[in-house]
């Protein structure tokens, strides 16, 4: 096994691996290589559905997926993956969810009280050009916070908007509110813990509808301006460009990631699984 950092900040390709035959110690490289590294990426590797799911239990519970734009769960009968896709069936619905739009910079489910520790993403067929998903570090965004703005958030909370999802569509069930103050979402911790390295790192969720809990709307719509500004620089990030074959599993709460828009005319099939959170993300206790 091999690991080849991506960036400065985040990333890394682990070579030398099939991860549908992986032995214990590979397994405690990758773990430690994502504690690390916030993402890795594996190429070429052949997996079934059965075998994703495999891989996935291996980091934990699994959370089934939420329920897809089309209103469907994914693949019969596992219930774990969630297809993200643009393609469309005989009947002419989207079999996945997300379509060709950008997917703007979230993290995964944070509109739950628990979300996923990590989310990985498989790519079965992908466009010529566009499409790259791109992954940044929480933790980098985080430790160069300027002081004041470090200082003015340490005891905040963000509610993580359960509206939208990052394509922009709204959830199956919720009732469309585009108001930050009144809309479902689960608060959380701006700087949060990791609840494996003990970093601390910046948990932003998602930006349309968050909302800074106890501040006058239009404060929380300019503190999270700037908080989003810092957060996005394209300097912390790794953009990614799929081929078929190409796993890329991230930590939810090391990282947030985005999704470049590619041609609707093109397909691009992915299957994700979410692996279970251990518990709500906690503020830092100050010592
Ligand atoms: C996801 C996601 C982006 C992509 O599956 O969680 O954000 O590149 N996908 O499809
Ligand atoms: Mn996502």
């Amino acid at each position: 096994m091999r690991i080849r950092t991506l960036t400065d900040t985040v990333g890394a390709e682990i070579e030398g691996v099939r991860l549908d035959r992986l032995d214990d110690a590979s397994f405690d490289g990758i773990r430690a290589a994502l504690d690390r590294h916030g993402g890795v990426l594996f190429r070429d590797q052949s997996l079934e559905p059965a075998d994703l799911v495999a891989f996935s239990r291996r980091f934990g519970e699994l959370d089934h997926a939420p329920v897809m734009e089309n209103g469907r769960t994914a693949v019969e009968g596992l219930p774990e993956i969630y297809i993200v896709s643009n393609v469309l069936d005989a009947q002419g619905r989207p079999i996945g969810s997300l379509g060709a739009g950008e997917a703007v910079w979230h993290t995964d489910m944070s509109y739950l009280e628990n979300p996923p520790d990590f989310s990985m993403l498989y790519a079965l067929e992908v466009p010529a050009s566009g499409g790259d998903t791109w992954l940044s570090s929480m933790a980098a965004a985080h430790d160069d916070l300027p002081g004041e703005l470090r200082e003015q958030i340490a005891d905040l909370s963000i509610k993580h908007d359960g509206t939208f999802n990052s394509g922009g569509y709204l959830r199956q069930g919720v009732r469309e509110d585009t108001n930050p103050a009144t809309s479902v979402g689960q608060p959380h911790p701006v700087i949060c813990a990791h609840p494996r390295t003990g970093r601390p790192v910046l948990y932003l969720g998602r930006r349309r509808n968050a909302y800074v809990m106890g501040l006058e709307l239009e404060a929380s719509e300019t503190l999270l301006d700037r908080l989003w500004e810092h957060a996005t620089r394209p300097e912390l990030a790794y953009a990614h460009r799929w081929r078929p074959g190409d796993l890329l599993l991230w930590d939810n709460r090391a990282t947030m990631h985005r999704r470049d828009p590619f041609d609707p005319a093109a397909r691009r099939v992915m299957r994700r699984t979410q692996i279970r959170g251990h518990g709500a993300p906690r503020p830092v206790v100050e010592t």
